[in-house]
């Protein structure tokens, strides 16, 4: 059994990155600053787990992190596309410079990085399934910020000989997700309006199309990658390559809650990518990685523990 670094662990997809890791018997260290993350998401293991909280920037927190570790599962990050816009300068300084920290921690405690890379890398493309062998277009400073670390782990894997993976995720949901990110919580936000009784607001015409990937799948890559001996600098899509429009995920959620879901349509967001799915070839390829949850069975899950959450537990920044 080993130690493992989780960066972001107590956000959404690295909180369930631990549990993953907790369940196969390895010890998991936490480095997370609670900017959206929560204590709340990692509670369930009590002292099981190591949570630092603190901050990517600063580089003495992140190398004493490394501190008897294997290996780093990288997710910490502002995943905001709309706050990279308005303010690209601290994009910049916590999901790159921040980053670099990370790698050259990692590069010193000799740990193999699995970093969570993202489909914005691939622009506004209308090529489907994106493939990894497709040129990056990152059209925000969000996407450009995850793009470039993506390529600094690259260059780490050829001129230090480091192991590093980077998994770029689509559309992830679950249980966890916050419901206040603009970019990728529509099941988030659209599973406590179906609950509460109120209007699901839908950008555009509803028939914008996504991947969505079960965040349990997703965990589970992780750990793939970990395990899996593959050359420095992999990159690879980590999604179930499907797609599914906002409106068949509604009437899919209708059916789960067994009632009507009352709908409105609004302007389309500008910028936004029409259709996304990933080519999930080279996962199954490289690390035999298919996703086992359907599109219903996570959105029942993750429906049952909005179900249980609502008013209970913190979805809201305030209940931090
Ligand atoms: N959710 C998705 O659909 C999706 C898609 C593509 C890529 N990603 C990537 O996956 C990773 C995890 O995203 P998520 O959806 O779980 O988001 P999240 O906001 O729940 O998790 C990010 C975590 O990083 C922490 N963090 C932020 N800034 C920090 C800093 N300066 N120092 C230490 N910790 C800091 C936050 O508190 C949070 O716990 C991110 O790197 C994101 O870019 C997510």
């Amino acid at each position: 059994m080993s130690k493992y670094l989780v960066t972001g662990g107590a956000g959404f997809i690295g909180s369930h990155i631990v549990d993953a890791l907790i369940s196969a018997g390895h010890s998991v260290r936490v480095l997370d600053d609670l900017s959206t993350g929560q204590r709340v998401n990692l509670a369930h293991h009590g002292d099981a787990v190591e949570l630092v909280v603190g901050d990517l920037r600063d580089m003495e927190t992140v190398s004493r992190c490394f501190e008897g570790v294997r290996g780093v599962f990288h997710e910490a990050a502002l995943p905001s596309v709309p706050r990279s816009v308005e303010d690209p300068l601290t994009c910049n300084a916590v999901n790159v410079d921040g980053s670099l920290n990370v790698f050259v921690a990692a590069r010193d405690a000799g740990a193999k990085v699995v970093y969570a890379g993202s489909s914005s890398a691939y622009g506004d493309t209308e090529v489907l399934p994106k493939h990894e062998g497709m040129p990056v277009a990152p059209m925000s400073p969000y996407a450009a910020a995850k793009v470039a670390t993506e390529q600094y782990l690259a260059s780490f894997a050829k001129v230090y000989g480091m192991e590093t993976v980077t998994l770029r995720y689509f559309n992830v949901f679950g249980p966890r997700q916050r419901n206040d990110s603009p970019y990728s919580g529509v099941i988030a936000k659209f599973c406590r309006n179906a609950l509460q009784g109120e209007t699901c607001r839908i950008e555009g015409d509803g028939l914008q199309s996504r991947d969505f990937t079960y965040v349990h799948d997703v965990a589970r890559g992780n750990l793939l990658a970990m395990e899996t001996a593959l050359p420095g600098g992999t990159t690879m899509n980590l999604a179930g390559g499907d797609r599914i429009s906002l409106l068949d995920m509604l009437d899919e959620l209708e059916k789960l809650v067994g009632h009507k879901v009352e709908r409105t349509h609004v302007d389309p967001r500008a910028g936004d990518v029409k259709h996304s799915q990933a080519d999930a070839r080279r996962a199954k390829e490289l690390l035999g990685f298919t996703c086992e949850h359907t599109f219903a069975s996570g959105l029942r899950e993750t429906l049952d523990w909005y179900r249980e959450s609502i008013g209970v537990t913190a979805v809201t920044p305030e209940k931090r």
